[in-house]
């Protein structure tokens, strides 16, 4: 519909103004964005910014934009940037930790009040939702993402795309939404944040790629590209991936922005100098050049050269005057620029209250001797270096969060316990031996300040009030920087001096609860068998306290499920439930060695935990799992249906949930994968029928011409309650 207005536009322009457009320098300062240190604002009024990134606030926001407005030549307005990730300064779980939910209609609200809460504050452009499928916890970002599966990931891309746009971005409470880091970007090798990225077609297209398309399927606005390499072309130059698939094959008709600096990498990946990456990224399907400058300072001279054409240019500029256009920026450049709005809509009471409840379920309950939930009398001994810490709970990605104002565990504790606990609180020990170590991780200034008191002062002091105390509650685990950008790890522990704390704790004989802060799957072999209670909050957002002491007490019960696997130690990783079967697969070795089958000498093949694990405080049976046909043709529905007992003490959630294994393929088939759940509430002595449809599209595959289809066989249908369920039945799709 924008069309002629843009193509009208587009004539005024000179070539140095489309270039401008292309742009999008950083505004300075990560947090607080400061236009006028920088001579991005001398830029903007020549017409060669077309958007800032990470710039906050109504008042700033508003000054920029005027500059752009009133004293460039064409005054055409700024689209402002963020990585609003999990929330804005309402914020909450991590995603990985959101995705433990399972909720959809949860998470699409999340988005939503991130996109009200941005939007009130001036942007109008979010670098979320990040889809990257990944397998591996050494990878720092894997708390940014939703974890492993590539149903659940589609089925989250699609709520946030959804949350974010609510399919009009003309309305001033929605923002442009960006799917990211496109492509492949969570399974660089070694788990080593940025390395290369080497993988099948077959694996791509059946498992990385779905949820970068359920987001296109969605309506996303645009795409940002991710720093590697693919097929040995940095996905920022490849033009396989961003028209051929991304345009031609999935009809993606939004703008395409590189990732920070991303087109100056091309030079370090070995691709050519700046000019030539620069031409090479926008021929490939780059429009938008974050931070690089590539576009703006070498694209005149590529098309004076004939390395690019005006044609070239102009379908970017348009792709992103478009954009402009959809967010209704050119009739009002100021319409996110309310000075009233953030009082009214930012971090209010609505959106903390909400926050707190997504935070509860997003907890994953790991095990519990009959501890939790904690009584709501006695004393209670809180110790560990993230029992009292404002910073942190965040997390990661967490940029314009009010930090100072997070909520405190030992806060939370003691407004839910009531007037009959006691609650003593000592840190214990540091989050880290290592001083040098904690100043390596800093990013974003949030490092939970170091306590100059010794170790034995802080073991001390710890010790004293555990023994005072009928239960301790342990808040302990990585720090937030440990997780995120630039945070890839080859251990996959509790740092050492926590480790020793709870070691320290366990020894006085008293329970012992382990609140695990994390941002990845950790091997906590250990802690799995010495600790009689661990619940694992992620980084549970601005409501922390409250939210975590909402389930130690059992007014929430917990119900999250994970959705990347734990392994047993750091060997095993990659890990993942829905892997292949191989030519040696292990007979019922019951965790024992078998020569030569596929498995390891010194650990088993099983994780710690699986996929789709979570404890709840009562308990759920599972009975009477049943077809309503054993046989169907390629145009039939087939229904699923499995009675769910709640055969505990407590009204509960529970995440059913549905795998289908192709038994025989044209190519080999993983032995599970999630095609279906249901996070159904029951009552605690109530059953539900759980029922699910299942079509032809559920049963299909890309075949090695990448073909989608579904192929004539018999077909395994697993229900329960994580991945690893027994629970099993067949059916046999025919031509
Ligand atoms: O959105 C992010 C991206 O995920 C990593 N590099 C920087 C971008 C903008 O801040």
């Amino acid at each position: 519909p924008f069309e002629a207005k843009v193509d009208s536009i587009l004539s005024l322009m000179t070539v140095e103004e489309k270039l401008g457009q292309l742009n999008l320098p950083s505004s300075g300062d990560i947090t607080t964005g400061s236009s006028s240190s920088s001579n991005v604002a001398k830029k903007i009024e020549e017409g060669k910014v077309g958007g800032l990134f990470n710039i906050k606030t109504v008042g700033k926001i508003k000054d920029v934009q005027k500059i752009a407005v009133e004293k460039s030549r064409l005054g055409i307005p700024l689209i402002f940037g963020m990585d609003v990730i999990h929330g804005y300064e309402t914020t909450f779980p991590i995603p990985l930790g959101l995705s433990a939910s399972w909720d959809m209609e949860m998470i699409e609200k999340t988005a939503q009040m991130a996109a009200q809460e941005a939007t009130a504050d001036g942007i109008n452009w979010t670098f979320s939702p990040m889809v990257d499928i990944s397998r591996d916890p050494r990878w720092g970002r894997i708390s940014e993402g939703s974890g492993e599966d590539t149903y659940l990931g589609s089925k989250i891309a699609e709520a946030m795309v959804k949350g974010y746009q609510q399919d009009d971005l003309a309305k001033n409470n929605t923002v442009l939404a960006c799917v990211k880091h496109f492509a492949l970007y969570g399974a660089p090798e070694a788990g080593r944040d940025y390395n290369t990225v080497d993988m099948s077609r077959i694996r791509m297209y059946n498992e990385y790629l779905p949820p970068y398309k359920a987001a296109i399927d969605a309506g996303v606005g645009t795409v940002m590209v991710s720093f590697n390499e693919i097929d040995g072309v940095p996905a920022t130059g490849n033009k396989w991936l961003l028209t051929d698939l991304l345009r031609e094959d999935w009809g993606f008709n939004g703008f395409v922005v590189t990732d920070y600096t991303g087109i100056e990498e091309m030079m370090y990946h070995g691709i050519g100098n700046m000019q030539q990456v620069s031409a090479q990224a926008l021929k490939a399907g780059s429009d938008m050049d974050m931070v690089s400058e590539g576009f703006l300072n070498t694209l005149k001279k590529s098309l004076d050269d004939g390395l690019v054409s005006m044609d070239d240019i102009d379908k970017a500029v348009k792709r992103i005057l478009t954009a402009k256009y959809q967010l209704g920026l050119f009739d009002d450049p100021y319409k996110y620029c309310d000075l009233e709005r953030p009082k009214a809509e930012v971090f209010t009471d609505e959106n903390r209250a909400f926050a707190r409840k997504v935070g509860a379920e997003s907890m994953v309950l790991l095990k519990n001797d009959n501890i939790l939930p904690l009584k709501k009398s006695g004393t209670i001994a809180l110790v560990g270096p993230l029992a009292n810490t404002a910073v942190n709970m965040a997390g990661t990605w967490s940029v314009a969060t009010k930090q100072e104002k997070s909520n405190p565990l030992l806060e939370g504790l003691k407004t839910v316990a009531g007037d009959d606990v006691n609650i003593l609180y000592a840190k214990g020990s540091n989050v880290d031996y290592d001083l040098e170590f904690e100043k390596r991780i800093t990013m974003f200034g949030k490092t939970i300040p170091r306590d100059n008191r010794t170790d034995k002062q802080l073991l001390d002091e710890a010790l004293a009030i555990a023994r005072k105390s009928d239960v301790i509650v342990a808040a302990i685990g990585e720090p937030a920087e440990l997780s995120g950008e630039s945070s890839s790890v080859t251990k996959l522990q509790i740092p050492q001096a926590q480790k020793d704390l709870l070691n320290a704790l366990l020894k006085t004989g008293k329970p012992v609860v382990l609140v695990l802060f994390t941002g990845r799957p950790l091997a906590i072999v250990e802690e799995n068998e010495n600790v009689p209670a661990i619940l694992n909050v992620w980084f549970p957002g601005s409501e922390a306290g409250l939210a975590i002491s909402d389930v130690l007490f059992g007014d929430v019960n917990p119900s999250g499920k994970l959705t990347a696997t734990f392994p047993m130690n750091v060997g095993q990783v990659p890990i993942f439930y829905n892997h292949k079967n191989t030519g040696r697969p292990l007979g019922n070795s019951e965790g024992k060695f078998e020569k030569f089958k596929s498995n390891y000498l010194d650990v088993r093949n099983e994780p710690l935990y699986p996929f789709g694990y979570g404890l709840s405080y009562t308990t759920f049976d599972y009975s009477n799992l049943n077809l309503d046909k054993t046989t169907i043709n390629m145009d039939d529905e087939l229904t699923v249906s499995v009675d769910v007992t709640n055969s505990g003490d407590y009204d509960g959630k529970e995440v059913v949930q549905l795998y289908l294994r192709d038994v025989v393929g044209s190519v080999t088939r993983p032995v599970k994968e999630l095609k279906g759940f249901q996070k159904v509430e029951i009552k605690k002595g109530e059953t539900k029928t759980v029922t699910f449809k299942l079509t032809v599209e559920d049963l299909k595959f890309y075949n090695s011409n990448l073909d989608f289809v579904a192929e004539p066989g018999t077909f395994r249908v697993f229900v329960g309650t994580n991945s690893d369920t027994k629970m099993m039945t067949e059916f046999e799709l025919t031509n």
